[in-house]
């Protein structure tokens, strides 16, 4: 990037006190002007940890849905307000409602990819990353879990004692990575390892040597002794991994894209930070009322407020 775009941007961030956040599977021009950049946990924990006033959010609307949700008092802009997570869409409340009331003695557990009025009915918030660690510490023997079937599969077979009830959505770009792919990829790359993303199918995932969250996967590859790695989810993900790593090699599956998280552009975050729009707006209610299983996920973290970031 220019030198001038670069100091233009410093420039708009500084007087509008905001910070840039961006997902792994964001452009490599977005990764590139970020102040952090991460997986839903992660980017969750830096918009509470964050003084600045403005978060602009690169990623899909559920993740700038959450950071505002954590962070009332912040405003907090999608530069894209087209930039959907399909498989988000795939549960509403009403139907989740419904699904209650025959389970009366179920709890909740709402993965972060859910509208904000979902999260709402949930007793707890999960990520990818911490989805086993959350459904393992819950008392309730029975839990209905939204709305990623492949993630829920997942987190039953690592949790056998509980008893999932599975909502059926899946996530495309993850759900359509075939076995074959990832097999033709380990023919031509023996020696390396597969690390998979738990929204793949149940019979991908069986060949993995580890199933990890995009930001597990960083941390994996960084300390492991190993040097090739195949990347079973978004191909986003592998610019941060090269450009962090780069005495690694890694191989992505060319299939696997994300196509909302493509649509955040350099053009459309500068305009975001002059214009302090598109924002998130959710109702009051909605918003008290989501931000308790949210919080019931970072308390399981042990996550503080406010104590990172100064613009
Ligand atoms: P991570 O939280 O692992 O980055 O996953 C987010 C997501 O949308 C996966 O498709
Ligand atoms: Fe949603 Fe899948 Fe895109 Fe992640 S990769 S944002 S789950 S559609």
């Amino acid at each position: 990037m220019q030198k001038s775009l670069q100091r233009k941007f410093q420039e708009l961030k500084k007087k509008q006190h905001a910070i840039i956040l961006a997902h792994n599977y964001q452009k490599p021009e977005i990764q590139d002007i970020a102040d952090f950049i991460g997986d839903s946990l992660d980017l969750s924990l830096k918009a509470i940890q964050t003084n600045a006033k403005v978060i602009i959010f690169c990623g899909v609307d559920f993740m700038a849905e959450s950071a505002r949700i954590l962070n009332p008092e912040k405003t907090v802009i999608l530069p894209d307000n087209t930039a959907h997570c399909p498989m988000a869409g795939m549960v509403d409340a009403e139907s989740l409602g419904w699904l209650k009331k025959e389970h009366p003695d179920a709890k909740v557990v709402a993965y972060i990819n859910t509208t904000a009025d979902v999260k709402a009915l949930a007793d707890i918030c999960c990520t990818s990353a911490n989805g086993v660690k959350i459904v393992k510490s819950m008392t309730a023997k029975k839990i209905i879990f939204v709305p990623d079937r492949n993630l829920g599969l997942y987190i039953q077979e690592q949790v056998p004692e509980k008893e999932m009830i599975l909502w059926p959505g899946i996530c495309r770009t993850h759900h359509d990575i075939k076995k074959e792919e990832v097999m033709a990829l380990k023919k031509k790359h023996p020696a390396a390892e597969i690390l998979l993303h738990p929204e793949c199918q149940l019979d991908v995932i069986a060949l993995s040597d580890f199933v990890f969250s995009t930001n597990g996967m960083v941390r994996h590859a960084k300390t492991s002794s190993k040097k090739e790695f195949i990347i079973g989810t978004e191909i986003g993900l592998c610019y941060r991994l090269e450009k962090e790593i780069p005495e690694k090699k890694f191989y992505p599956i060319p299939s696997a894209v994300c196509p909302n998280m493509k649509k955040t552009t350099i053009e459309k975050v500068l305009k975001s930070l002059e214009t302090l729009e598109p924002k998130i707006h959710l109702s009051k209610e909605i918003m008290r009322q989501a931000r308790l299983p949210l919080q019931r996920m970072m308390e399981r973290e042990k996550v503080k407020g406010n104590e990172t970031y100064l613009p």
